[in-house]
């Protein structure tokens, strides 16, 4: 099945009736990061951007859990036929190439985790994966934010990871490979940025 926008915002919408919280919401704003991103970016789809950011935390609608968000993602939109999807659903958390990179608690078997090391170690990036990581750390619930902030957010709700250096550094070097094609700051396409950050 060919992935639109409709579906797209359909599937979100029945995700966050299952598992209602502010996940949706980041989700939107993850969206609309990747949309406004991309359409300054002349090999991109801006449509195609805003629906892998959309579907980036699909995996959620399982329920409340960690890691386990990853895989029950990429579960969902490849039975959905939504390949590159599928793959952002694990790709949006490894800035860092490296199963052991990622932040939150494995909540899955041995046998999921060996597949998500393999698939990682695997995956070729293009620049929507790479757009995903970014917009990821661009968006809170409650809108656009600098990275820095989102950074401290995390950190301060998952605590500092033997990773978390590596990380951001990994996402400052995406956000400039973006800035280069765009010709401009990021923030220059994130309405309310400034505002939403100091707040
Ligand atoms: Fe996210």
């Amino acid at each position: 099945m060919e992935l639109n926008r409709i579906q797209a915002e359909k599937a979100l919408e029945e995700a966050g009736r299952s598992n209602p919280g502010p996940w949706t919401a980041h989700s939107r704003y993850a969206a609309m990061a990747c949309e406004n991103i991309a359409a300054r970016c002349p090999k991109l789809s801006a449509e195609t951007a805003y629906m892998l950011g959309l579907l980036h935390d699909i995996g959620r609608y399982v329920g409340i859990c960690s890691e386990r968000h990853m895989i029950e993602g990429y579960r969902y939109c490849s039975a959905k036929g939504w390949d590159k999807a599928a793959q952002i659903c694990i790709t949006h958390s490894f800035m860092v190439k490296n199963i052991e990179s990622a932040i939150g608690k494995f909540d899955i078997s041995p046998g999921d985790y060996e597949f998500m090391k393999q698939f990682v170690e695997n995956a070729v990036y293009d620049d929507y994966d790479l757009l995903v990581q970014l917009a990821d750390s661009l968006a809170l619930p409650t809108g656009f934010c600098l990275l820095e902030k989102r950074f401290v957010d995390v950190t301060m709700r998952y605590g500092v990871h033997p990773y978390t250096v590596e990380r951001w550094k990994a996402v400052f070097a995406i956000k400039e490979h973006f800035e280069k094609i765009m010709g401009c700051s990021i923030y220059d396409v994130l309405p309310g940025v400034a505002e939403n950050s100091l707040s």
